[in-house]
């Protein structure tokens, strides 16, 4: 898997969808973050199997899709979920984590578990063996625009110590919310690998897709 950004295409203009799909590719995305809600696990809706199929007819970009859906096992058949994409669920959504987890990888995508900032990264310590990313939610999931849970910073160090204690140093961390410059340079200092760029980055209002992802590999890449 690469480090780098992964731009939040909900965040995206949706009826210029195919001109933001163009830049963001431009600007070299390593992946396109497709937020999935199902109005149960999270309190909003978003993003289906359709939008996602729609737009890897026209982009080869991996799909970085983030299952924000109650008991996600049970859907994955309905998305176009296709070799070396990335799919990420909830370990607070899964019943049966590691059996989902096992579904992605027989899919051929890489699984990933994501963290709500108030849950603890115990949760995660059984399936360290089946992962290939943990995803770090540093907003409450659901909604674009909301600002940083500090106390994720400090949980990025934590799971990265944790991760090379298990003999996973290879798992990349994905950050997910309020990923701003300011935000970010704190999060790769804290070992951040993948950040995931919405209204805050990437979208921000007022310069080009171009400029501001240019802006925000200045910061990641150091
Ligand atoms: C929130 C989503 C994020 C969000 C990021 O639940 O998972 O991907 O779109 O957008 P900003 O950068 O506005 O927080
Ligand atoms: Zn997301």
């Amino acid at each position: 898997m690469k480090r780098g950004v992964s731009p939040s295409i909900m965040c995206a203009n949706m009826l210029r969808l195919e001109e933001d799909i163009r830049a963001l590719e431009r600007a070299g995305s390593e992946y396109f973050h497709f937020d999935v809600m199902d109005g149960r696990f999270v309190p909003n809706f978003c993003l289906g199997p359709d939008l996602i199929r729609a737009v890897r007819e026209i982009s080869d970009v991996p799909a970085d899709i983030h299952f924000m859906v109650e008991d996600p096992g049970r859907h994955l058949g309905l998305f176009p979920i296709r070799q070396g994409d990335v799919v990420s669920v909830h370990a607070e959504a899964c019943v049966h984590l590691q059996r989902t987890l096992q579904q992605i990888r027989d899919l051929g995508a890489h699984p990933a578990v994501a963290l709500d900032p108030g849950t603890p990264l115990c949760a995660v310590e059984e399936v360290l063996p089946d992962i290939d990313m943990l995803l770090l939610m540093s907003v409450n999931p659901g909604f674009a625009g909301q600002k940083l849970v500090p106390q994720v910073l400090p949980k990025i160090e934590r799971a990265r110590r944790m991760l090379i204690e298990a003999g996973r140093g290879d798992v990349l961390i994905e950050l997910d919310g309020n990923v701003s410059l300011e935000n970010a340079r704190r999060m790769r200092k804290a070992g951040a690998d993948i950040y995931v760029a919405g209204t805050s980055a990437v979208f921000r209002k007022g310069s080009s897709i171009e400029e501001n992802m240019a802006q925000l590999r200045a910061v990641i890449e150091g």
